[in-house]
């Protein structure tokens, strides 16, 4: 088979080297790909959200099937223009995709269908907006209800900070139309938890759970962040709490959406906190997660393509994954700033004492070449991930493998994976 990749981040980089893996394939394309991607794959250089080029491109080379990575190719509507042109393609509908797409679509249904969330309304007023949250206790969560990259999502622990989201969301558009309309939440307190299932819009095949790390410094400290590292499997997710997030979360929302005429196809991600009162949804993805990919992925012993096959086949049901029973841990290596602004072009140095180490591989995100040389191009840049028995083998293998790599600037969290060593 032949197939493209959309996309050119750490998951993306995962997915390649996951179907690398698989006999059924005969040529991996990745649009744009990376630096890392390119060892692997062939990179063409087309825009992830370049909807007519990417489909021109899958129609010259003949391919098979393409897995799309972000977001903003599926909220375009990428799957349905791919499946007009007769196209096999993994990744849900445009309709489908605005689980992720809009926050207050998403809230809405979960409230219809008793979905467990956070207590929430909706405003198209700043104004409004600011009345509904100053009749309740602070913390308040305030968020963005269009995409903006995992960072338009305020915890607000005073009024003052409460209004001031508002108004970066509303009056200062720092996320564009995203901010057209804002969800004002309950804060929920708990541990989190992604949950990430392949569906056909029928079946609902789990993945092995995973904890991310969004907030930038250690100790869930600072402004969040698209995921600073990841997990799997995250001990907190035991087989009684998983059984619960199928029965109460996962299965009602794709039969949900499935009742709403919007089948959803694809990995549907669900951000959990586990609270004293069970499992609750933070929010839904229409992907695979970024960093939680990785660690997933690299425990994952089925055939990824297979996988995504039986899912554009509605053939889900007759599918058992098998798994590595490691731990897999995944640290991200970022530019210092981040997730504000940060330089690129920073020489990434060390990566080839890493040659030897067979139990970690280190994922591109943000990283390109300059005169023959590595460098950074990006907030997040390498995603070093490495598997071990059990949690603290692993968060060993992993740390021992970042300290070898550096650059002028770099920033990465020194307490992935700790909430797993200490739960146990
Ligand atoms: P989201 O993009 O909606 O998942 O939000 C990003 C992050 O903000 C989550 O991973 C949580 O850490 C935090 N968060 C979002 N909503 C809430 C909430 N209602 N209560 C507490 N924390 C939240
Ligand atoms: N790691 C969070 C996300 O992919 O949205």
């Amino acid at each position: 088979m032949k197939i493209l990749v959309i996309g050119s981040g750490g998951r993306e980089h995962a997915i390649v080297w996951k179907i690398a893996q698989s006999k059924k394939v005969e040529k991996i394309f990745c649009a744009p790909g990376n630096p890392g991607i390119v060892e692997i794959a062939e990179c063409v250089n087309i825009k992830a959200d370049d909807i007519e080029e990417l489909k021109a491109f899958a129609i010259k080379e003949g391919i098979d099937l393409t897995v799309v990575g972000p977001e903003q190719p599926l909220a375009m509507g990428i799957v349905d223009e791919f499946e007009k042109a007769g196209l096999k393609i993994f990744g849900p509908s445009k309709n489908a995709a605005e689980i992720e797409g809009s926050k207050a679509f998403s809230k809405d249904l979960m409230q219809k269908y008793n979905i467990p969330t956070a207590a929430y309304k909706v405003f198209e007023n700043a104004d409004d907006a600011k009345e509904y949250a100053e009749k309740h206790h602070p913390p308040v969560v305030v968020k963005a209800d269009g995409l903006a990259a995992g960072k338009g999502v305020f915890i607000c622990p005073t009024m003052d900070e409460t209004f001031l989201a508002v108004d970066i969301i509303m009056k200062e558009k720092a996320f564009g139309d995203a901010g057209n309309r804002v969800v004002i939440e309950e804060f929920l307190a708990g541990e989190e938890a992604s949950f990430l299932a392949f569906t056909d819009g029928e079946t609902v095949l789990p993945l092995a759970s995973a904890q991310d790390h969004k907030a930038v410094y250690d100790d869930d400290k600072g402004p969040n962040t698209g995921g600073m590292g990841a997990y799997s499997p995250a001990p907190i997710i035991t087989p009684s709490m998983q059984k619960k997030v199928m029965d109460e979360i996962m299965l009602p929302i794709v039969n949900a959406m499935r009742a709403e005429g919007r089948i959803f196809k694809g990995v549907l991600y669900a951000g959990l906190m586990l609270t004293k009162k069970g499992p609750k949804v933070l929010e839904f993805n229409a992907r695979f997660g970024d960093p939680e990919t990785q660690p997933i992925l690299m425990r994952l012993k089925t055939d990824i393509v297979a996988l995504f096959m039986a899912a554009i086949e509605n053939r889900l049901k007759d599918i058992k994954l098998e798994w590595d029973k490691k731990t897999a841990v995944c640290v991200v290596m970022a530019s210092e700033g981040y997730p504000g602004d940060y330089e690129k072009g920073k020489v990434i140095n060390g990566l080839d004492n890493l040659k030897d180490m067979k139990d970690v591989f280190v994922f591109h995100a943000g990283t390109s070449v300059k005169d023959g040389r590595l460098v950074t191009n990006g907030g997040r840049v390498l995603g070093v991930t490495a598997i071990g028995t059990g949690i603290k083998r692993a968060i060993k293998n992993a740390y021992t493998a970042v300290e070898k790599i550096n650059w002028d600037g770099v920033h990465y969290r020194r307490d992935i994976g700790a909430k797993a060593v200490s739960s146990r």
